[in-house]
C-alpha cells in the first residue's frame, strides 16, 4: 500500500507543533512525506475553530481538496484538530466525502485510525485528561526555531473562548520530557526554543513550575533563545518575572493578552484581572526586565462591549504603549459561553473599532521601532526576505522583524544589526530601503 503523507496546517503554533507531532509519528509508521496534496494518499487538513472566519476558510478548502478523491478513490482524506473537535460528526455530514475526523487528543493512534479510514468515514474525538504526546519525538520543519508544547488544554474558560472544548483539561508535559526534547532541538541545530500553551505559565509538573522550567531550560547548550507564549496575565507569578530577568537566553519580550481595557468587558469575558491589576503586572514586569517589548491581544466587539469600554481599550493600548497588537473581531462560537448572549455591536461597527485600533497601533508601533534607530539589534538570523535574496532577515532580542544586507551570514547566526531605520512593522539596517521591505515576511501590526 502506498503510504505519501502531505499535511496542511492552519491556525496557531500549537497547531504547526500538532503537524510536527502527527509527521514523526507518521514518519515512524512508514509514511513518506510529500509536499504536494496531489502527490499524496493521506491528506490531513490540521484545523482551527478560534473564529468563524477560520472555519469558513478551512471549508472552502476543504471542497478543493475533495477532488482529489474523485481523481483518486484510494485517497484518504482527514481532518485533525480544533475544527474536528467543534463540529465532530457534523464536519462529515457537511462534508460526506471525508474519511477521517481526529481531534487534538487522539493523534497517537493516528496510523490505526488512518487504516480504519480506509475501510469507513472514521471518528476520533474523545478528549483526555491525561495525553500529553511528552514522549512522542515531533518531525520538526527546518529552521532557527523549535515549537514545544509544554502543556495542552485550558482551564480558565474565558466566555468568549472554544479552546477549553475543544483541547480539553489544562495538563503538563512531564519536565523530563520537556528538557529531552529542548536537548534534542538543541542536537538538531535548532537556536531558539518556543515553549507553547494556552496558558503557558500555568506550567507545573510536581514542584517544577514554569519560572524553574526556564532556568532549567536556560541551562540547555547550543540554545541561544528561549521564548514562550502565551502566558495568561493571572498566572505571572513574580517568581515567573524574576526568571524572566534571570535567564539571560530568555529575550526580553512577553505577548501578555489583554482582550480589552474595560473593567466590565475583562469581568464578562471572565478573564479574572482587571484593568488595574494588568497594570500593575505590566509595571512589574517592566521593573524586572527594563526596556521589555509587550505585545498583546485585543478582541473588539464582544457582547455589551459600548462606545465608553471601546475607548477604555483605547486609552490602555495607547498608555500601555505595545510594541505590537494582534486584534480581532468578536465571533461568537457555538459551546462558548458568550454565544448564548445576544450581540449589541454590528459588523460595521466592528471593522470601524478594529480599523482604528490597527490604526493607532501602527503609529505607536513605528514610533517604538523608530526609538530604536541607532542601536544595536541583536538578530537570530532566518533567512533571505521573500523580495530580495540579498536581504535577509531575522528578529531581534525584542522579537521585532529585522532586516539587513547579506554579508555572508549563515541562518542561525546571532548577529547584531545597526538599525539605521524603521517601518511600523520591521527594524532595517544601513543600506536596507523601507520600500523594499513593504511587506514583512511576518506582518503583524
Ligand atoms: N472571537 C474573537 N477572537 C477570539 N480569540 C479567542 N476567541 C475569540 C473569539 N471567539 C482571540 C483572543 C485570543 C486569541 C488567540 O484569539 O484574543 O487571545
Ligand atoms: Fe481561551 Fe481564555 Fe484559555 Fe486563552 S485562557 S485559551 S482565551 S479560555
Amino acid at each position: 500500500m502506498e503510504r505519501r503523507l502531505y499535511i496542511e496546517t492552519y491556525g496557531c503554533q500549537m497547531n504547526v507543533a500538532d503537524s510536527e507531532l502527527m509527521q514523526g509519528l507518521l514518519d515512524r509508521a512508514g509514511y513518506t512525506r510529500v509536499e504536494r496534496a496531489d502527490e499524496a494518499d493521506v491528506i490531513l487538513v490540521n484545523t482551527c475553530a478560534i473564529r468563524e472566519h477560520a472555519e469558513q476558510r478551512i471549508y472552502g478548502r476543504l471542497g478543493e481538496l475533495t477532488r482529489h478523491k474523485l481523481r483518486r478513490p484510494g485517497v484518504v482524506l482527514g481532518v485533525a484538530g480544533c475544527m474536528a473537535q467543534h463540529l465532530r460528526a457534523k464536519l462529515i455530514e457537511r462534508v460526506p466525502q471525508l474519511d477521517l475526523v481526529v481531534g487534538p487528543d487522539g493523534y497517537r493512534h493516528l496510523p490505526e485510525l488512518i487504516d480504519e479510514a480506509r475501510e469507513e468515514p472514521t471518528l476520533a474525538v474523545r478528549l483526555s485528561r491525561v495525553e500529553t504526546y511528552g514522549d512522542l519525538v515531533p518531525a520538526r520543519a527546518d529552521g532557527v526555531r523549535a515549537w514545544v508544547s509544554i502543556m495542552r488544554g485550558c482551564d480558565k474558560f474565558c466566555t468568549f473562548c472554544i479552546v477549553p472544548y475543544v483541547r480539553g483539561r489544562e495538563r503538563s508535559l512531564p519536565v523530563g520530557d520537556v528538557l529531552r526534547q529542548v536537548e534534542h532541538a538543541a542536537a538538531e541545530g535548532f537556536r531558539e526554543i518556543v515553549f507553547l500553551g494556552q496558558t503557558v505559565n500555568a506550567y507545573r509538573d510536581g514542584d517544577v513550575d514554569f519560572a524553574e522550567l526556564l532556568a532549567r531550560a536556560n541551562r540547555v547548550e547550543g540554545i541561544v533563545r528561549i521564548r514562550f507564549t502565551s502566558p495568561h496575565p493571572s498566572d505571572m507569578s513574580d517568581r515567573a518575572i524574576e526568571a524572566l530577568a534571570a535567564c539571560e537566553k530568555v529575550p526580553p519580550h512577553v505577548h501578555l493578552p489583554l482582550q480589552s481595557g474595560s473593567n466590565s468587558v475583562l469581568e464578562r469575558m471572565r478573564r479574572t484581572y482587571t484593568m488595574e491589576e494588568y497594570t500593575a503586572l505590566v509595571g512589574r514586569i517592566r521593573r524586572a526586565v527594563p526596556g521589555v517589548a509587550l505585545s498583546t491581544d485585543i478582541i473588539v466587539g464582544f457582547p455589551g462591549e459600548t462606545a465608553e469600554d471601546f475607548e477604555a481599550t483605547r486609552v490602555a493600548m495607547r498608555r500601555i504603549g505595545f510594541e505590537s497588537a494582534f486584534v480581532f473581531k468578536y465571533s461568537p462560537r457555538s459551546g462558548a459561553r458568550s454565544a448564548e448572549w445576544p450581540e449589541t455591536v454590528d459588523e460595521e461597527e466592528k471593522t470601524r473599532r478594529i480599523t482604528l485600533l490597527i490604526e493607532e497601533q501602527k503609529g505607536t508601533s513605528l514610533l517604538k521601532n523608530q526609538a530604536d534607530i541607532g542601536s544595536i539589534a541583536q538578530v537570530l538570523v532566518e533567512g533571505p526576505t521573500r523580495r530580495n535574496p540579498l536581504e535577509w532577515f531575522g528578529k531581534s532580542a525584542h522579537f521585532k522583524t529585522t532586516v539587513f544586507p547579506h554579508r555572508g551570514e549563515s541562518v542561525g547566526d546571532l548577529i547584531p544589526v545597526r538599525v539605521a531605520s524603521a517601518t511600523p512593522h520591521a527594524l532595517l539596517g544601513e543600506g536596507v530601503r523601507a520600500a523594499s521591505f513593504a511587506a514583512t515576511e511576518d506582518a503583524t501590526v
